[in-house]
C-alpha cells in the first residue's frame, strides 16, 4: 500500500480503536468461580507472554465488574472460542447478562469454568497485576491446558467476527 492511501491520527480513544482493531485476533473467555458462582469476561487482549516459565497475559478494563471478582479467585482460565461461537462472545461482552444460563462447561485444575464452546484452554493462576492506564495488565502461570486438534477459532477484525478460511 502507497503511503499516501494511510491515514495519520492523533492517539484518542476512537483512533485507537480503529486503528488497532486492524489487528485481527482470536477471542478467549476469562473464567473464574466466585465462591460456587461462574464467572467470565470476553477478552482478545489475551496472548503468550513465555515459555519458560509458562506465562500468559491479558488485559482487565478497571471498569470492569467481572474482573474484581476474576482479581480476588486468582485462579482462571482462558477459553479460545470456536468459530461458532460468535453469540457465546456477545454474551461474555454484555453488561448485565445471565452469562452462565445456558453455557455448557466442565472446571479444569484450578476449578476454573472450561467452556464447551472453546478449541482449547489456558489454565492459569495470577501471579503478577501491572498498572496500565484504563487496564490492568494480569500475567498467569499456566497450570494445565489443553485443546480440541479439529478446532477453528472465533476470529475478531475492525469490530466484526469472522472465521480462518483453510
Ligand atoms: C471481542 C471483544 C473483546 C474484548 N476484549 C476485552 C479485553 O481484552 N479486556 C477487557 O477488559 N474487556 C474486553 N472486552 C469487553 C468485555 O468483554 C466486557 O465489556 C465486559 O465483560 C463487560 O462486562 P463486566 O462489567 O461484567 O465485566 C471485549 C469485548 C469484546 C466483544
Amino acid at each position: 500500500m502507497s503511503p499516501t492511501h494511510r491515514q495519520v491520527l492523533a492517539p484518542d480513544p476512537a483512533a485507537l480503536r480503529t486503528v488497532l482493531g486492524h489487528f485481527a485476533t482470536g477471542v478467549a473467555i476469562i473464567t473464574a468461580l466466585d465462591g460456587d458462582e461462574p464467572v467470565g469476561m470476553a477478552c482478545n487482549s489475551f496472548t503468550s507472554v513465555s515459555l519458560d516459565p509458562p506465562l500468559v497475559l491479558f488485559c482487565a478494563a478497571k471498569d470492569s465488574t467481572t474482573w474484581p471478582r476474576i482479581q480476588a479467585a486468582r485462579k482462571w482460565a482462558a477459553n479460545i472460542l470456536s468459530e461458532e461461537s460468535e453469540e457465546v462472545c456477545r454474551l461474555f461482552a454484555q453488561k448485565g447478562a445471565d452469562r452462565f444460563a445456558h453455557i455448557a462447561y466442565s472446571t479444569g485444575r484450578t476449578g476454573a469454568p472450561v467452556l464447551e464452546a472453546s478449541i482449547a484452554f489456558v489454565d492459569c493462576e495470577t501471579i503478577a497485576e501491572h498498572d496500565a492506564g484504563d487496564h490492568v495488565i494480569v500475567v498467569g502461570r499456566v497450570l494445565e491446558l489443553g485443546y480440541a486438534s479439529d478446532g477453528k477459532p472465533l476470529l475478531f477484525y475492525r469490530g466484526g467476527y469472522g472465521r480462518f478460511d483453510v
